[in-house]
């Protein structure tokens, strides 16, 4: 089945990112004639690799971001980044110690979908966000997964994930 949208090249290749979930695996239907004729990628193969979203980079590259089939996570971790977010609070209260720290975070992993200042892509604009710090907080560790936002909470820890959101609240629209 498809669900992630599909990504047209500057040399007008059209790449359709496809996926079963009974066999779990991906694949990407290419067409090099606005459609009228398919071919298909080698499989994308990975533990529960479905659900491929194509963004390319500014160095050409493709990226494929992957969900992840199947409940792996554990129970109590799952339910331990579900809490009230209310109760989570920033350590950081100012940018200027940890802005290089969270830009390079930034670059690493959000550019690619919100943009190299925040201004927004496949994301949306991120910089001047009314969402509080704990919303922000909740919303990068645990994804919104349905809409094509990763859940980043196995990747960065807690502190990384702050730094993001106080660049996200106090940075500038050049930072
Ligand atoms: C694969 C693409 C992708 C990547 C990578 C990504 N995001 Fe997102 N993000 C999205 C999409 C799409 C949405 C919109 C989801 C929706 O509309 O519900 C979103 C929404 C958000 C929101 C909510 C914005 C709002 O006000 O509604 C925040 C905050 C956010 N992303 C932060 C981040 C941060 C920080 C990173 C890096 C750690 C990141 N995202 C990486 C695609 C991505």
């Amino acid at each position: 089945m498809t669900r992630a949208h599909p990504l047209e090249l500057p040399s007008g290749r059209i790449l359709v990112p496809l996926y079963s979930d009974g066999y779990s695996f991906s694949l990407i239907a290419i067409s090099d004639d606005g459609g009228a004729t398919w071919s298909s990628s080698e499989p994308l193969v990975g533990a529960g690799a479905v659900q491929p979203t194509l963004v390319r980079r500014r160095d050409g590259a493709i990226v494929a971001y992957m969900r992840k089939l199947g409940t792996d996570i554990p129970v109590k971790k799952a339910a331990a980044a579900a809490q009230d977010p209310a109760a989570l609070k920033n350590p950081y209260t100012e940018l200027k110690s940890i802005k290089a720290d969270a830009k390079s975070i930034y670059a690493k992993d959000c550019a690619s979908c919100h943009g190299d200042e925040g201004k927004g892509g496949l994301g949306p604009a991120l910089k001047g966000s009314t969402k509080s710090d704990a919303e922000l907080y909740a919303i990068i560790a645990n994804g919104i997964e349905a809409n094509g936002m990763p859940g980043f909470s196995g990747s960065l820890d807690g502190q990384k994930i702050w730094k993001l959101v106080t660049l996200i609240k106090l940075g500038k629209s050049d930072d």
